[in-house]
């Protein structure tokens, strides 16, 4: 399985991937590593790897669809099977769903559908809830609606900070993305 990995932020799932690759413990390939700003972490962690990247910010104010339809052409070119969403942070535009829905995925740190949208932790906190949890999902055009792959439970503790309560999060999430991407590429094999 050929995959495509955006990113937008640290790139921790992103390194999840790599470090399973390198482990041999994932049943695909990650070909080329994708984001809309220089300052994504994510893309010195492809370097490191030599996995090639690219990057293709999206100017505020500017052209929607040219940039959705110029993220399409550069991911496209890699001759991808799959495209994991990592912390990526824009939503991807109807050229980019023409081309890679149904086999596109993104990672949720809460338990959908509760919870979606940019603060999942945060809100959880907020509204007081014991268990939250991460989700992956098939990337439709909604904001986190798309159809749930997998999910995993996480406690949240009485002291938590948002800080906190994230990253026991993503401790789970990371696993959760590995084991799903395996599950695709073993479907994809029979
Ligand atoms: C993850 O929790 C993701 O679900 C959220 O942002 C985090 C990305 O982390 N949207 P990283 O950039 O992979 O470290």
């Amino acid at each position: 399985l050929r995959i495509a990995v955006l990113v937008s932020g640290t790139g921790s799932l992103l390194q999840a991937l790599l470090d399973a690759e390198a482990d041999h413990t994932l049943n695909a390939t990650v070909v080329v590593v994708g984001a809309d700003n220089d300052a994504a972490q994510g893309l010195g962690r492809a370097e490191q790897a030599g996995v090639p990247t690219f990057v293709h910010p999206f100017v505020k104010g500017g052209d929607r669809a040219a940039w959705d339809a110029e993220f399409t052409r550069q991911v496209a070119a890699h001759d991808v099977d799959l495209v994991v969403l990592a912390g990526f942070m824009k939503l991807v535009g109807p050229a980019f769903l023409g081309r890679f829905g149904g086999r596109t995925i993104n990672t949720h740190p809460a338990l959908l559908p509760s919870f979606p949208g940019m603060h999942g932790p945060r809100d959880a906190l907020a509204h007081g809830v014991k268990i939250t949890g991460t989700t992956v999902f098939e990337v439709d055009a909604g904001v986190d609606t798309g159809r749930i792959l997998a999910q995993e439970a996480v406690p949240v503790l009485p002291d938590d900070s948002v800080e906190s309560l994230h990253e026991r999060i993503k401790v789970a999430e990371r696993a959760l993305l590995v084991r799903t991407v395996n599950e695709l590429a073993h479907q994809g094999d029979s």
